[in-house]
């Protein structure tokens, strides 16, 4: 784990790993993913998660996102340990608590700009005056108050990922997960992005993780974790 200057590591972690490992079975063949990998990621931070093709960086954040559980180890956010809860209560948190920036933007193709971002204020019942508020709000802090209109085919791929980080943290999440999110983007749309991503962390006191095997996104970053072979690398 390398931290820069700008770490607050004294805050309480939003994530904390503890011996987690995951192992995707397909008949007799065995992958081990993840291995026993322990870590704190403290709050309000900008975090990386860095590693090569099939390091297991996916497998981690789908993990500490709660789409995926681990086959051993603990998972807590926010001080949770979301492995006790079932699964509506899980779905709740994860509405709740945790955004998600996709590399291929997984934005809604039939609704606006609008709606994709407004669409998770809906998810936990925040009603309608407020649900525009927020959105018009955050539409504007990522620079698209004037596309909020169009559908994601009229959209750039950088503007669809400013919609993407829009839609993660309109609801105001504890934790915003990122998987290669510039991935699919040229090196300059990319950089503008991870600079909107570190932006939009530091203004809304949010923590954000993203992972990527671009070595030169790293220089922004708080913390970052090295995986190979999905391990930790000192
Ligand atoms: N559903 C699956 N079934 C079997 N093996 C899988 C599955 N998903 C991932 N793996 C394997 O687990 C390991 C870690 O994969 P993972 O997708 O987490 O890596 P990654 O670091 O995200 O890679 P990339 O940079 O290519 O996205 C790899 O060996 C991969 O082949
Ligand atoms: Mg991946």
């Amino acid at each position: 784990m390398r931290e820069n200057a700008t770490s607050s590591s004294a805050r309480p972690p939003v994530v904390r790993l503890d011996r987690v490992a995951r192992v995707y079975r397909s008949g007799a063949i065995e992958v081990p993913a993840v291995r026993d990998i322990s870590l704190d990621i403290p709050g309000g931070v900008f975090g990386v998660i860095a590693g090569p093709s099939g390091s297991g960086k996916t497998t981690l954040l789908n993990m500490i996102g709660c789409i995926d559980k681990p086959d051993s180890g603990r998972v807590e956010v926010q001080g949770q340990d979301v492995g006790l809860l079932a699964d509506d209560a899980l779905s709740d948190f994860r509405a709740r608590h945790i955004g998600f920036v996709f590399q291929s933007f997984n934005l809604i193709p039939v609704l606006s700009a609008f709606e994709n971002v407004e669409y998770p204020l809906l998810l936990i019942g925040v009603p309608a005056a407020e649900r525009r508020r927020r959105t018009l709000e955050i539409l504007d802090a990522v620079g698209l108050s004037a596309q909020a209109g169009r559908r994601p085919d009229e959209l750039s791929g950088g503007q669809k990922q400013r919609v993407a980080i829009a839609r993660a943290l309109v609801k105001e999440p504890a934790l915003v997960l990122a998987d290669e999110p510039t991935a699919n983007l040229d090196s300059v749309t990319g950089a503008a992005i991870v600079a909107t991503m570190r932006r939009m962390q530091a203004a809304c006191a949010t923590s954000f993780v993203f992972s990527t095997h671009d070595a030169r996104l790293l220089a922004e970053a708080d913390l970052t974790f090295s995986i190979a072979d999905g391990m930790l690398v000192p």
